[in-house]
């Protein structure tokens, strides 16, 4: 890691997931039902989806995350012993308006008053992406939502970095990218662009080569270092 601010940055892509959006939110609107263990239960639900996301990329088996994060959320339930279908449907139609962090419209306002184009590159579908932006109202602050259906495989395999490059038009040094997955930053920074790691959770440094140019908690701590 380096104090210097990056330099050059023409675009900021973010990753949704837990960047922007609350990956607990769901879980945490349904505590009444989900009972005492509602955050062990959205834990399991979230690291299966991701366990998920890259065992089917190595099985060559791709399905949209829309079917991965239902697949884990069944998952999670019946390791919770709780196989109710009305609970089921009411978390999935959650996980479609999951609230966006309190500082991320400022943030993404603040990038763009700088003239520095903001995108999302996610595992989601295009249909989740778009409600959960649409929900957050940050659709207007967004120049691209970047899915990796358009590859057919999940982060972190380099092509779905490099589809942000081509959609963007811009190369890989002038981009930088954030994400609260320690393993997505710095899988981001190996594949070429500048990498911030918002470390919400206070999650111990991965033992993955190459390693985030910053950590940051919060995306406001972005600005400086982006040079805004
Ligand atoms: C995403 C997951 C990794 O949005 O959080 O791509």
């Amino acid at each position: 890691m380096t104090n210097t601010p990056l330099k050059n940055i023409k675009a900021c892509v973010f990753d949704a997931y837990g960047t922007l959006f609350d990956v607990d939110a769901a879980a945490r609107q349904e505590q009444k039902a989900l009972g005492d263990n509602w955050k062990v239960i959205s834990d399991v639900w979230r690291l299966k989806q991701l366990q998920y996301t890259w065992l089917r990329s190595l099985q060559g088996n791709y399905i949209s995350f829309w079917n991965v994060t239902e697949d884990a959320l069944d998952f999670a339930l019946a390791s919770a012993n709780m196989n109710d279908a009305a609970l089921k449907k009411r978390l999935m139609d959650l996980y479609l308006k999951l609230s966006a962090y309190d500082e991320v419209p400022e943030t993404l306002k603040s990038l763009k008053a700088a003239g520095i184009k903001c995108a999302i590159l996610s595992n989601g579908s295009p249909e989740m992406l778009d409600a959960a932006v649409e929900n957050a109202g940050i659709a207007d602050l967004l120049d691209g939502i970047y899915s990796v259906a358009d590859v057919g495989i999940f982060k972190p395999h380099p092509s779905v970095y490099e589809l942000a490059v081509e959609k963007l038009d811009i190369s890989a040094a002038h981009i930088s990218f954030q994400s609260s997955n320690g393993w997505d930053a710095y899988s981001a920074k190996d594949f070429g662009f500048n990498a911030i790691w918002c470390n919400r959770f206070g999650q111990a440094d991965e033992r993955l080569p190459s390693g985030p140019d910053f950590q940051i908690t919060n995306l406001t701590q972005m600005l400086p270092l982006v040079g805004v």
